[in-house]
Formats: C-alpha cells, structure tokens, sequence
C-alpha cells in the first residue's frame, strides 16, 4: 500500500501537471475541449494553484484576466483569446464587439481576494509592482458592480444571467427563468454534452432560456444600464454579494496599503452598507441567507452552499450566525461529503447534475476559510478535509457526489486541482 504523504506528493504532481497542461500561454483553461477558453473566476482560483510552485505564473493568470477588462470596469466572464469551435456560444453567439474578444457578463468577483493572497505571499510590500498595477483596475470593475448592479442601493449584488453566479444550473434561478420566454431563440447545437453526460447538465429548456438571455443583451449592445434595467431575469445572487462584500475588505486592505484614503473611505462605507443590506436576504425560517428574485421579491428559500457565504463575508448578527452553524452542522450528519450545492431534501434536488446537489471545491475553499476566520475550525477542518478526500478518492474531476464522492463533469480541471494545491489555508493577516 502507497503511504498518505508519499500519496499525497504524487496528487501534488498530478495537479500541477493539470496546471501546465491547461496553460495556453499567460491563461488557463478550464478544462480542454469542455471549456476552451479563459473563465474569469476560474482563472483567479488557478492562480491561487500556481502560486505554490510559480508566482511569476500566478500573478500573469490575473493579469490576463484583467487584460480583456471593458472600458466601463466589467470584467468579463469568458475572454476568446483564440478560436475554439467546441464549445457554445462563442465569440459571435456574443457579439460583444471587444478586444480581445468576450462574453457580456461577468462571473463572481474573486479576483481581488486572490490578488491580495498573492501580494501577501510575496511579502505585502506596499510598492509591489504587480499589485499596484492590479488595484485601479480591481476597484474600476468593484464600482461596476456598485454602479449597475445594485438597483436598491442596500450594497447587495444583481446579476442578468444566471451564467453570472458561476452557480449556472442552480435551483435558486428557476423561477426568474421560468419568467425567460425562448420562444424566439434560434436553433443551436449545444456543445457541452458532446464533452459529457447529458445527466450531469443542465437540461435542453433550461438551456434555451440561457441563451434567450444572451440575446436580450446582445439587443441592447451590452449597454450595462439599459441591461440591469430592462433583463427578464433580475435576483440578487446571495453567493456573488457574500463574495463582493469579502472582495471589497480584501481590496480595502490594498488601498490601505497604498494609503489611497478616499477609496479607505468609499470602501468603508460600502462594506458598512452591504452588511446592513444582507437582513433582505435573511430567511429567518431556513436560517440561513437565500438569493432573492428582483422582479417580484420572492426569495429563493432554498439552502444552498451559497447560504454559508457569509462567514467568508464577514456578515450576520450573531444569533443569524448561530443558525448559519446548526445548518451546517445538520447537512454536516447528512452527507459523507460536504457542501453540497444544495441541501439534500430539496425537491431539486439531484446528486450528480451539477449546481443541484455536487460538491463544488472552489466554494468549498470560500466557505472553510470563512468558518476558520470566525473560529468554527472544527466545522472548516471537515470540509477541508472532505475537499482532499474526494480528489483522493476519485482525482481531480471538475465536481462530486456529495452522496458517493464520485465524480462527475470533466476531468483533470484546473480549478480542483488548483484547491489541492492552495485551499486558501493560510489566513489572511
Ligand atoms: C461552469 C461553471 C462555472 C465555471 C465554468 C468554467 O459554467 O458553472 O462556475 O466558471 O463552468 O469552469
């Protein structure tokens, strides 16, 4: 039998040959042929993998990323650096008319949190190049998403495609996209299920509304007002406010490097209005913080691995972090894998098709370092843990069973492998 740490240093290998073998050169894709291109916040988390064994190459994945940056500050959820005819839609399902070639929406804003774990391993030096050549480009796409994409100014987050989340096919979507009309959408082929199992995708309807969605924004040019205003599908996502409350501190611990104090002060005060502005998405029922529809106010009602966002985020009174913890500690009994997309007993329920059930370890990393950071480490030791024993069990697939530990989607995927190699363990100062 192979011992733990001699086991332990062949994973070690595989990830980072997973790494090198996903590099194109500056940007890491995905996963080849599933997913051929650079994905905003998959790229912050493989850099977080690279950061182990090659800073230089870390710190370039990022800035990539924040090379294919809009004017307006948005950062883009997918950037066409070269052609690829495997996956659907690309650059012309898009049409977003930008250099290099993008999506027109964005992906959870994790980039900020990974550029101040970097500059902190490099040192924290206040006149670390790289870092600052990062920051006013980290702050132009932070005040995007203040500017358009908070319609009740309470400092939470609305997204205009459920692609935006990086939670694609969770349930929390369902109902704004029942609202989504598909009937004008013209035929596609999909390419994702020639890459694997239809049982572990989203289904062919919900698929349909997803590019009606990219539709409407093409309509419109991309024009980011006309958009927030005017999208069929419009939810404050509790995952991308959790994740932009914890990337305005960490880019507030930047600017307080830099001394830049008006931003000390724009970043204060936002952060101050995001925590109030979280006890809308409260749901004193579930006990635990839901995404929340825009259209017609209805919250989610769904315990999601969003809901314990919040720790990460730093929000929550203490008797709403008290039940955050007894839910977790319920769904902690009822899998051997934690945490799973959605809490098992939901009627959607669904151990293997993706957001509905799997065990993601990217929000996994997310939600251990926030439970670590509030001093519940027995709770971030076991899903740390459970994150390690799954790549154990069955390699570095890009999502688990939360049931079996099998896994599901593609293979050899950058971002598990990256969280094998950096699950964000090392805290913060
Ligand atoms: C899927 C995931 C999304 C991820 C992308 C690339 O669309 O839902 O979160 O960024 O794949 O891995």
């Amino acid at each position: 039998m192979t011992s733990m740490p001699h086991a332990h240093r062949l994973l070690d290998d595989t990830a980072r040959d997973i790494l090198r073998r996903n590099d194109r050169g500056g940007y890491t894709v995905p996963r080849p042929g599933l997913y051929p291109f650079q994905w905003n916040w998959d790229s912050a988390f493989v850099a977080l993998g690279f950061a182990t064994f090659d800073m230089d190459r870390a710190w370039q994945e990022l800035e990539t990323l924040l090379s294919g940056q809009w004017a307006d500050g948005m950062i883009p959820h997918i950037l066409f650096h070269r052609d690829d005819e495997g996956y659907f839609p690309g650059p012309d399902g898009w049409a977003s008319g930008t250099r290099p070639r993008s999506s027109g929406i964005t992906q959870p804003p994790v980039a900020a949190t990974v550029v101040r774990e970097l500059w902190q391993r490099d040192g924290a030096d206040p006149t670390h190049s790289r870092m600052r050549a990062l920051y006013p480009k980290l702050l132009a796409s932070h005040r995007w998403f203040h500017r358009y994409r908070d319609p009740l100014q309470n400092g939470l987050v609305m997204v205009v495609h459920n692609w935006e989340t990086g939670r694609d096919n969770s349930a929390e979507w369902d109902a704004a996209l029942a609202r989504v009309s598909a009937r004008d959408v013209r035929p596609f082929q999909r390419r994702d299920t020639s890459h694997v199992d239809i049982a572990f995708r989203p289904t062919q309807a919900e698929y349909e509304r997803y590019v009606a969605l990219i539709e409407f924004g093409r309509a419109r040019g991309w024009d980011p007002a006309r958009v927030a205003a005017e999208s069929p599908f419009r939810v404050v996502d509790v995952g991308m406010t959790m994740i932009m409350i914890r990337a305005n501190r960490d880019l507030l611990a930047l600017a307080s490097a830099l001394d830049d104090q008006p931003v000390v002060q724009e970043l204060r005060a936002r952060i101050a209005l995001s925590q109030r502005g979280c006890d809308w998405l409260w749901n004193e029922d579930l006990g635990v913080h839901c995404s929340r529809d825009l259209v017609d106010g209805r919250p989610a009602a769904l315990v999601t691995s969003a809901s314990f966002l919040g720790f990460f985020a730093g929000i929550g009174s203490p008797a709403q972090r008290a039940r955050l913890l007894e839910r977790l500690a319920a769904l902690a009994d009822s899998v051997p894998y934690l945490v799973p997309s959605l809490a098992p007993g939901s009627r959607s329920y669904d151990p293997v098709r993706y957001w509905r059930g799997p065990v993601w370890l990217v929000v996994n990393a997310l939600i251990a370092r926030g439970l670590d950071e509030a001093g519940e480490t027995a709770l971030a030791s076991r899903i740390r843990g459970d994150s390690r024993a799954l790549v154990e069990r069955s390699g570095f697939w890009e999502y688990f069973s939360p049931e079996t530990g099998q896994g599901c989607g593609g293979d050899q995927f950058s971002w598990t492998a990256a969280m094998w190699l950096n699950d964000l363990t090392t805290a913060s100062t």
